[in-house]
């Protein structure tokens, strides 16, 4: 384990992500929804890890813990070595629009905007000039085969060009965690291995990591390790077909 090196640094040495005990209720009485009920899991730093599991086990919620937007009812967060269940709003505010990179299963576009001037919006907001942003933005959805749709409004998007609109969003600043909620549900098996090897390409580097909500068998080739949850917990984690060393034994 290496020291912490401030002093609101956990000491997670590897781990981009470090989550204990994490409970999550909604609602309370009668209403009460327990959708977390204690998820432990580590995310080292290098990897794409895939999150498998049916309808309502949990997926949304714990990613949406890991990427800071919403606060667990219990449990230790940790998230580049940061304490996100102590960090005040104003500083969460931040530490997402500097480090993280999130695809709604939403899109949550903006509808206003034209797809390339959404895929900015990160740089925008990190006080980008517009052109620059916009050219980077633009490369970015050309990568993903949206040359043409540039200046479209996502209305005049089908869904699966939203997605990778809402795709390029997340990955136009580099973010050191990307979190992607089934970011491949709407597209045709071509689109869907561009956008992963972008994913791939842009995110699993060192100094950062993913993690992948998904649904999508024909995406499992990309997974350094797949965790599996159920009704609110993770009952196993195996490793991917991606990875090839020993160090991948499951934890
Ligand atoms: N904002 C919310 N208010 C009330 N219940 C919620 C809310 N978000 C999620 N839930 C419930 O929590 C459980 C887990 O949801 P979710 O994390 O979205 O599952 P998944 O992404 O695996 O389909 C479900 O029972 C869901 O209905
Ligand atoms: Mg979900």
């Amino acid at each position: 384990m290496q020291k912490p090196e401030s002093s609101d640094a956990a000491a997670t040495g590897d781990l981009a992500v470090r989550v204990r005990g994490v409970t999550k209720e909604f609602g309370s009485g009668g209403s009460l929804t327990r959708a977390l009920r204690g998820v432990d899991l580590d995310v080292p730093y290098g990897e794409m890890l895939m999150l498998v599991g049916p309808s309502g086990c949990g997926k949304t919620t714990l990613v949406s813990i890991v990427a800071g937007t919403l606060q667990p009812t219990a449990g230790e967060v940790t998230v580049l070595g940061l304490d996100l269940v102590a960090m005040g709003n104003g500083r969460k505010v931040r530490f997402r629009r500097d480090n993280v990179g999130f695809v709604f299963q939403a899109f949550n576009l903006l509808p206003a905007l034209s797809a390339a001037e959404n895929a900015a919006v990160p740089l925008l907001i990190a006080g980008w000039r517009r052109a620059d942003a916009i050219e980077v933005a633009s490369e970015i959805l050309e990568t993903l085969g949206l040359g043409d749709r540039l200046t479209n409004l996502p209305s005049e998007l089908s869904g699966g060009q939203q997605q990778r609109v809402a795709i390029a969003r997340a990955l136009v600043h580099e973010p050191r965690i990307l979190v992607c909620d089934e970011p491949t549900s709407a597209l045709d098996a071509e689109n869907g291995r561009i956008t992963m090897e972008l994913i791939e390409r842009i995110a699993v580097q060192p100094g950062r990591a993913v993690i992948v909500v998904t649904h999508d068998a024909r995406v499992y080739s990309f997974a350094d390790r797949i965790a599996s949850m159920e009704d609110g917990r993770i009952v196993s984690i195996e490793a991917g077909p991606h990875n090839s060393t020993d160090a991948a034994v499951p934890r």
